[in-house]
């Protein structure tokens, strides 16, 4: 075990709580792309100025709408990956705070409970005109294409547009997450970055508050991110060899197994 492992096992075995903040490398593995990777990042082969912003959706409410249908296929056929499942696992025995970029729901499918998500959820589509989430909302069935344009459906109260539930370029985090957020960063001895570049705030502050507040922050990618200090350290490696390994290695000394609570 090098010596880097051994510190994070034992920082994250003794921590009496624990932020894990996610990015888009945690589900890489279970085959949802990236945004940023050069060559299979969403931004490879689409401009966000053109899917990602509420101009966007102004000048062509279908494209966006299909293309976040279809990136929604994409997720129900994805399953969570043994990163998603490791995590799960720690905040069933642990106090664990899970807060995600991400969009999917790969972390709540593997079992983690109460996650936060900073840039909402594909899940809960809101009104664009009256900014309410529909109380019941089901989903048309998933569609293959990626450019197929699809008419939003309306809003059950106003009759406005539907659009995914989804931080855009511009727009604000929603405050409750964010300040959920911000709390349990604030109170963690440690706090696990994973598979983000960083680049995109305000979710970015996360891991620098955290050391701001006097915890130890460990970066889990394939790329070395920061350089480390000693109260940052770096795991390089994919998430789904690198999590798994250090949830191992805390596990209880009885050898027990951990069962999913029953909710
Ligand atoms: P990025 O695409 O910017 O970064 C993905 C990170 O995952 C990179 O640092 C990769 O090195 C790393 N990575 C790739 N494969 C991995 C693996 N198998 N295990 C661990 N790490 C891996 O994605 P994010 O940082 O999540 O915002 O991007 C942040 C935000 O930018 C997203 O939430 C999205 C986007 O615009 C909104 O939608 C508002």
């Amino acid at each position: 075990m090098s010596s880097t492992v051994e510190a994070v096992v034992s920082l994250v075995g003794g921590a009496k709580r624990i932020v894990v903040f996610t990015g888009a490398g945690i589900s890489a593995e279970s085959g949802i792309p990236t945004f940023r990777d050069p060559l299979t990042g969403i931004w490879a082969r689409q401009d966000p100025e053109k899917l990602e912003t509420a101009n966007a959706f102004r000048e062509d409410a279908a494209l966006v709408w299909g293309w976040y249908l279809w990136r929604r296929a994409q997720v129900a056929q994805a399953v969570p990956n043994a990163a998603h499942q490791a995590i799960a696992q720690l905040t069933w025995t642990r106090d664990v705070t899970v807060i995600t970029q991400n969009i999917d729901d790969l972390h709540e499918r593997a079992g983690a409970v109460d996650v936060i998500h900073l840039h909402g959820s594909l899940e809960q589509p809101k009104c664009f005109a009256c900014h309410r989430t529909p109380t019941a909302f089901s989903f048309e069935e998933p569609i293959a294409s990626e450019d197929m344009r699809i008419e939003p459906p309306r809003c059950p109260r106003c009759r406005g547009k539907l659009r995914p539930g989804v931080v855009w370029f511009g727009e604000e985090l929603p405050a409750v997450a964010w300040k959920k957020a911000v709390l349990a960063t604030k109170n963690c001895d440690v706090l696990l970055s994973i598979g983000t570049s960083g680049v995109v705030f305000p979710a970015a502050e996360i891991p620098t508050m955290a050391l701001r507040a006097g915890a130890y922050v460990v970066h889990i990618n394939p790329v070395q991110v920061v350089q480390p200090s000693c109260r940052e350290l770096c795991l390089v490696g994919r998430a789904t060899e690198i999590v798994p390994a250090l949830v191992f290695l805390m596990r209880p000394s009885t050898g027990a197994q951990v069962e999913r609570p029953v909710p």
